[in-house]
């Protein structure tokens, strides 16, 4: 057989220019007329025409002005200044104070003359706002949602070969919010190049699931869409190879058939793998299906399916996984982050999710809508427990068609353990919204039984029939009102999740209130909106009522937008873990002695008290210790037994010097931390993830900065702003610092420290080499780093 790879999907993200502004669209489509306008054989001159076709004279492509050449993921809303205007967001504040407005991008690009006869199209996995694409002067489509992608066939309409190079033109209108947190603009996850013969494994064409799975043996039943876009049948042969982790043999199943011309037929054929390995957030095992088309001995087409193998139980006891009794120990959490905006490099979006799996986490909410693809590819690797959800609870065709999309495309994935229907939506408890529920409920589990549905409520649990349309019943924040004690006790068949809850607002490295600056103490339960509760109740309640099957703590990070408990300056939430820039909160360490075996010991506040000696300070250990003890320059404050699943407090009259926690299992000390009262700022330092970079245009390298005094002790009180310069093969790719109230740029080259510490992220060039790095700033010492590319 010819095993010449016929499919080729290749990421288009390189080369897009950006107009930040709207045009005129006269020359993509004029009023009236239809198709492709500006591909007429004219060629009109105008703006976008220019850029479409190589200069007469110099033989370069030119490049307009007002047009910048931007790396896809690309967010021009983060590139904004905030504004005090309460009317920028769906709510006041909601978006962070960041004005949106409309940008267009367009590329050029060039088809080989032996593409054409394939199947071409071009993949969006996501662009904020309501897009317009048209590909040299045709219209191919508008798309409303920003979480769920889109893609065109441009078979037809690209240029091949000498007919001249093509320009695909978008315009993205971000003036509309779907949400109420910052939701950024532009094509901020990747774009898609795809090529495939005529007959070709459908678009999302694979569907793979584990009916019976025992130690013995899994069967795995296998769907497949052929589609034959040939004018005539096709006999065709479909190879179905399912090979393990190492990419060894398994199993293969070979099914002849006649594919229909344009008719996409649906194959079923089983296979069974011998002792299967399980997938688990502990051991995320994968196994790989090998989808082969072949007609008379040729591979017409060749698509690969990852997928893995584990069973879900969800009773009125809880969830089971792989027939183990799991806790859920999960976050929920918006897609931003610092630097970047909504425009995550998969760097960094492996980043957040390894540092949410270091706290101990096991399960991630995609609230309140579809993640980025790659999310998932990750969690699939890493061992993440998914709730991926649907953006809203909205049957009109449009609502129905995003929904089928978000289940197409995601229900290979080991990772997806539920789909949540909707979140707080207004008709939850209402019959139109039971009805609504309905047809979402069912039309997901048409497409993928083997995850329950679920819908994320805070109100109408018990109204009009509402929560019987899903599987699992999730309370938002049930525990306020013991809704989800007495709902458990009344109704005997309604299976029940915690889906959100604490929204305690901390803010890193604060420990006094200050409602000026807009800041939170880092003291869970000091200062937080009145639905809240803080991590640890919510952790407490869930050990309580084990039938709530999990915590989905809102949330894991502090994000853009909605940031109560304060509006201005406050421009991001305080409800984080992590602030903005994944540093932790205290209340990290709190999940860390709670979720995690390694012996720790955390300690708060900082010990720089200057001018407070004497005055009590208000101590608070987190520790999975069974008794802590503490002591202040050499002598013993005293030991505490550690409360189960709690913190410890001690008021410690203030003196500046060594303060050490030290925690002891069964009288052996396993973990202790000092904290000293350091000296003034003297010097930076910069502290890379890693040292060794992929050079490979993508890749980040997140440089932990921080300003330490001679001994070299992080200043935790210190706001001194650093500047950077980064030479070599490296851009800066953003700044941030988690401070709330920050009004400073993300995309710069300089920050201040917020409380010791700041990030500066790079991003590699395409080629290998040196990257240095500095860090420079009045009155302290430089300092720099040395990275390297390959
Ligand atoms: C929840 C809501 C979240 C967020 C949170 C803030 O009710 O689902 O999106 O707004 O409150 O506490």
């Amino acid at each position: 057989m010819d095993h010449q790879k016929k499919r080729v999907k290749e990421n288009f993200d390189a080369d897009w220019f950006f107009h930040k502004g709207d045009l005129p669209v006269k020359y993509a489509v004029k009023a009236g007329m239809t198709g492709g306008i500006t591909d007429n054989g004219k060629r009109e001159d105008g703006e976008w025409i220019e850029i479409a076709y190589t200069d007469k004279e110099t033989g370069e492509i030119p490049i307009p002005k007002d047009w910048n050449r931007v790396q896809i993921p690309h967010d021009w809303v983060v590139e904004g200044n905030v504004v005090n205007d309460p009317d920028l967001g769906s709510r006041p504040g909601s978006h962070g104070y960041l004005p949106t407005g409309i940008g267009f991008y367009r590329k050029m690009f060039a088809i080989q003359t032996e593409d054409l006869g394939k199947k071409l199209s071009i993949h969006f996995d996501g662009v904020m706002g309501v897009s317009t694409v048209w590909l040299n002067g045709h219209l191919l489509g508008t798309h409303n949602s920003g979480y769920i992608g889109v893609h065109y066939d441009i078979s037809d309409i690209i240029r091949y070969g000498e007919e001249g190079n093509n320009v695909i033109v978008v315009k993205v209108d971000a003036n509309r919010y779907e949400g109420w947190w910052y939701e950024g603009g532009g094509i901020y996850r990747h774009t898609w190049l795809q090529k495939t013969d005529r007959l070709h494994v459908g678009h999302w064409g694979t569907y793979v699931t584990t009916p019976h799975v025992t130690d013995e043996s899994a069967e795995v039943m296998i769907r497949t869409i052929v589609h034959n876009e040939y004018e005539g049948d096709r006999l065709c042969e479909l190879k179905s190879t399912l090979v393990d982790n190492e990419g060894k043999f398994v199993a293969s199943v070979t099914d002849s058939l006649t594919a229909g011309w344009f008719i996409q037929k649906e194959v079923e054929q089983f296979v069974s793998i011998p002792v299967p390995q399980l997938w688990s957030p502990d051991r995320p095992y994968l196994y790989k299906l090998v989808t082969e088309i072949a007609a008379e001995g040729v591979i017409m087409d060749t698509y690969e399916t990852t997928f893995g193998v584990r069973t879900l139980a969800f009773t009125r006891n809880g969830f089971a996984l792989n027939g183990k009794p799991t806790l859920l120990k999960g976050t929920c959490n918006h897609q931003d982050f610092a630097g970047v905006g909504v425009a995550l490099p998969d760097r960094i979006i492996a980043y957040k999710l390894q540092l949410l799996k270091e706290m101990g986490c096991n399960a991630y909410r995609s609230a309140h809508h579809p993640p980025t693809p790659e999310l998932l590819d990750i969690c699939d690797r890493l061992g993440m427990m998914v709730i991926d959800e649907n953006r809203k609870l909205d049957g009109s065709p449009e609502g129905i068609a995003d929904l089928k999309s978000l289940i197409y495309r995601d229900r290979n994935h080991p990772s997806i353990i539920l789909w949540c229907m909707e979140n707080e939506e207004i008709l939850e408890g209402k019959v139109t919204g039971a009805r609504i529920l309905r047809t979402l409920a069912t039309t997901t589990r048409k497409l993928d039984a083997t995850r329950p549905t679920l819908a994320a409520m805070n109100h109408g649990w018990n109204g009009e029939g509402y929560s019987d349309q899903v599987d699992i019943v999730g309370y938002n924040y049930g525990q306020r009102k013991l809704q989800d004690v007495t709902d458990h006790q009344a109704y005997l068949s309604r299976i029940m999740l915690g889906s959100e809850s604490a929204s305690s607002t901390t803010t890193r490295g604060i420990y006094v209130l200050d409602k000026e600056k807009g800041y939170c103490p880092a003291y869970e339960g000091v200062f937080m909106p009145s639905w809240s509760c803080t991590v640890e109740k919510a952790w407490n309640d869930l050990l309580a009522h084990p039938f709530l099957t999990g915590v989905f703590l809102w949330t894991g990070f502090d994000y853009r937008g909605e940031p109560s408990p304060y509006r201005w300056p406050c421009v991001n939430s305080h409800f984080g873990i992590m602030d903005t820039c994944g540093f932790p909160k205290d209340v990290y360490f709190y999940l860390k002695s709670v979720w995690t075996e390694e012996p720790m010991v955390h300690f708060l506040p900082h010990w720089n008290w200057h001018g407070q000696e004497n005055e009590l300070i208000d101590v608070w250990i987190y520790s999975n210790g069974d008794s802590v003890e503490l002591s202040l320059n050499g002598r013993s404050l005293g030991t505490m037994p550690m409360i189960e699943a709690g913190h410890l407090e001690w008021k410690v009259p203030y003196e500046p010097g060594v303060i050490i926690a030290r925690a002891y299992k069964e009288g052996v000390a396993v973990a202790v931390k000092q904290v000293e009262t350091t000296g003034t700022p003297y010097t930076i330092q910069l502290q890379p993830d890693r040292t060794v970079l992929h050079a490979d245009s993508t890749d980040v390298a997140f440089i932990t900065v921080t300003i330490r005094d001679e001994q070299g002790h992080v200043v935790p009180i210190s706001d001194n702003e650093v500047s950077f310069v980064v030479e070599g093969e490296a851009t800066i790719l953003g700044v941030g610092n988690g401070n709330p109230s920050s009004h400073e740029p993300d995309k710069a080259n300089r920050r201040r420290a917020f409380n010791g510490y700041c990030l500066l992220m790079i991003q590699t060039h395409s080629q290998a080499g040196e990257i240095v790095v500095r860090g420079i700033s009045v009155g302290l010492l430089s300092a720099e780093l040395r990275l390297r590319s390959c």
